[in-house]
């Protein structure tokens, strides 16, 4: 799949010089959403799908950045970077040049090719792997590379100080930092984490509801201020409460009255997501798939009750999947509002779970949903 002998190849044709080449991946979210921002605790694996990026430096002081997706070109000046995005894809490749400028790296001019397979607005991070790999490109060339997590934060702040998107660092940290057949429990306060083994006989099923999903839109940051205005009310009774991360459900009972009733709920959901996604990481450690399955459908109701996070398509599709052999959970992953679910399957049922819940979403929606049968891959790295 991510074969780097033709995108070497491609590049070589284009610039006229020999490229080095990286990989870095997107991901899915077992369990834990909308509490990467709240300091809180998720769980992603790495897959399949994954960006990579060609990189060769020029002597003209320009950076040529071409996108084999969209064949397209776009040229800067490495001395004058842009001070603001143009919503095109290049905001992302660029941002992270002028992230690493305002770090006191000298970026120099340079070629840079780029392809990748992650579905775009699918909620699989398609912008994160562009991200990672360009960061890997870069510091390449310029000598002062990062270890995985500070990459992973550079990216993130790509997204917050220059794309415009006000995420957290999930995506860019499992992209930076995925592990082979494992999960990685990461705590987003101080970027610790725990790899948690993924079964070999259990394979990771995505499933597209084809309802396009952007974060840049106004659900994801209506829910971050919602959730983040309950956080306020209990900190400002008992203090040492910053960020969700630090709130308890006795808070809730105690001040929710006080709560705007869709603040309350978008807070609930986060507290309890925590405790799940702690305690399935536990599950996982064990090979208990059951509790692991449990956990996984009670944070769907959560996200979709609670956090209002779901859409009609998203839910029928973790719906459908309930009674087909080998499931062993079931919730819709990402930013939510659309994207695509993860459903963890025992791997001999997964093609015949795969056709009949495409089948039973056509049936449904008149859609034919796109159904990926991935495992947990590595993290972003160098390829030649
Ligand atoms: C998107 C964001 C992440 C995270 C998830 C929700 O993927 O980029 O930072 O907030 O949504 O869990």
């Amino acid at each position: 799949m991510h074969d780097p002998v033709v995108l070497r190849s491609k590049h070589l044709a284009r610039f006229q010089a020999e490229p080095a080449v990286f990989v870095a991946p997107g991901r899915v979210n077992l369990i834990g959403e909308h509490t990467d921002y709240a300091e809180g605790f998720v769980m992603p694996v790495a897959i399949d799908f994954a960006t990579l990026a060609a990189i060769s430096p020029r002597s003209d002081g320009k950076i040529v950045i071409y996108s084999e997706n969209f064949e397209e070109e776009k040229i800067f000046e490495a001395a004058a970077l842009p001070v603001a995005p143009s919503k095109h894809w290049s905001d992302y490749p660029i941002g992270v040049a002028v992230i690493l400028a305002g770090e006191g790296q000298k970026i120099p001019g340079f070629s840079l090719s780029i392809w990748g397979d992650v579905p775009l607005g699918s909620g699989l991070s398609s912008s994160a792997a562009l991200e990672v790999v360009t960061g890997l490109a870069i510091t390449s060339l310029t000598g002062v590379t990062y270890p995985g997590p500070v990459l992973a934060r550079l990216c993130q702040r790509v997204e917050n100080e220059f794309v415009g998107a006000n995420c957290g660092i999930m995506d860019q940290f499992i992209s930076a930092n995925g592990e082979e057949n494992h999960a990685l429990l990461l705590d987003c306060r101080d970027l610790s984490f725990k790899l948690a083994p993924i079964p070999a006989d259990i394979a990771i099923v995505i499933a597209n509801t084809m309802v396009k999903h952007s974060i840049a839109g106004g659900d994801y940051p209506t829910r971050r201020r919602e959730s983040e205005a309950a956080c306020a009310i209990i900190n400002s009774h008992r203090g040492g409460v910053p960020f969700l991360r630090d709130a308890t459900l006795e808070d809730l009972e105690k001040w929710g009255h006080e709560m705007e009733p869709k603040s309350y709920l978008r807070a609930k959901h986060v507290i309890t997501e925590d405790l799940r996604t702690v305690a399935a990481e536990k599950a996982l450690e064990k090979g208990d798939l059951a509790e692991v399955g449990r956990l996984m459908a009670e944070a769907h109701a959560s996200y979709s009750k609670d956090f209002g996070g779901s859409c009609p398509e998203a839910d029928a599709m973790v719906e459908m999947a309930q009674d087909l052999p080998g499931l062993v959970g079931a919730r819709l992953t990402g930013g939510g509002f659309g994207g695509c679910t993860v459903n963890l399957v025992k791997r001999e049922n997964a093609k015949a779970f795969a056709e009949t819940l495409a089948s039973r979403y056509f049936a449904k929606f008149g859609i034919h949903p796109q159904i990926h049968i991935c495992h947990a891959s590595g993290g972003a790295h160098r390829l030649s």
